[in-house]
């Protein structure tokens, strides 16, 4: 099955996938910030990209999934952003879309079928204009749900571990400004609450 009938499949379905909040370190980081041009990368049902262009961010918002994009299309008219979001279909592991950002975000970007993840977050990395932020949130745990990943083994990189492979550490081009690990409640899938532990990676590419 491709990545893309995975992702279409899944959210096909079922009416709304993730909460429709956007996401809670995303919100936390990006204030204070001036609005600019923004990527958002595995943006899934748009709630970050609505969000960001509420805020007056130019945003890019790029999925593998085709269901997901229509749905954020959607919500962006209902929210009347409808004009400040670019919805562009992209498999990051073959395209990736065209530009510099001042703001490239990847919030749980993962499959479990094949995605290039140190790659693709490389790429995420070159994307950043100069003065701008690159913002990765991850998983470090399986938390409630070892079952999504249906055998297939996903790595969870450290913040470190992500500093080294996008060459984050080169402190003539980057100021990492955050690298942590939290914990997070979230409802399991047998709606019992649970801990999830994630990262954040916050870094500045030097103007
Ligand atoms: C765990 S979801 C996160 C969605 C959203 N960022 C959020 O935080 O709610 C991962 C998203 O990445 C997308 N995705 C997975 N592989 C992809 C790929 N190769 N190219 C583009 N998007 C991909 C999926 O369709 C899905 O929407």
């Amino acid at each position: 099955m491709s990545n893309e009938t995975f992702w279409d499949t899944r959210y096909a379905g079922s009416a709304q996938v993730w909460s429709g909040r956007p996401n809670v370190v995303l919100q936390r980081e990006v204030a204070g910030l001036t609005p600019g041009r923004a990527l958002d990368l595995g943006c899934g049902e748009g709630a970050d990209a609505v969000w960001l262009a509420g805020l007056g961010w130019h945003v890019t918002a790029v999925d593998v999934s085709g269901v997901a994009l229509r749905r954020g299309a959607a919500q962006a008219e209902a929210a009347g952003v409808a004009g400040r979001i670019d919805w562009q279909r992209h498999d990051l592991a073959e395209s990736f879309p065209d530009g510099t950002y001042d703001l490239v975000s990847a919030q749980f970007l993962y499959s479990w079928s094949g995605l290039p993840r140190t790659q693709v977050l490389r790429r995420a990395a070159d994307a950043v204009a100069p003065g701008g932020i690159l913002l990765v949130e991850s998983h470090l745990d399986h938390g409630p749900f070892p079952a999504e990943h249906d055998g297939h083994e996903v790595h969870f990189d450290t913040p470190e571990e992500l500093i080294r492979d996008l060459g984050l550490d080169a402190a003539d081009r980057w100021e990492v400004l955050l690298a942590d690990a939290h914990e997070r409640s979230q409802t399991g899938p047998d709606g019992r609450p649970a801990v999830r532990t994630d990262s954040t990676l916050k870094a500045r590419r030097v103007p």
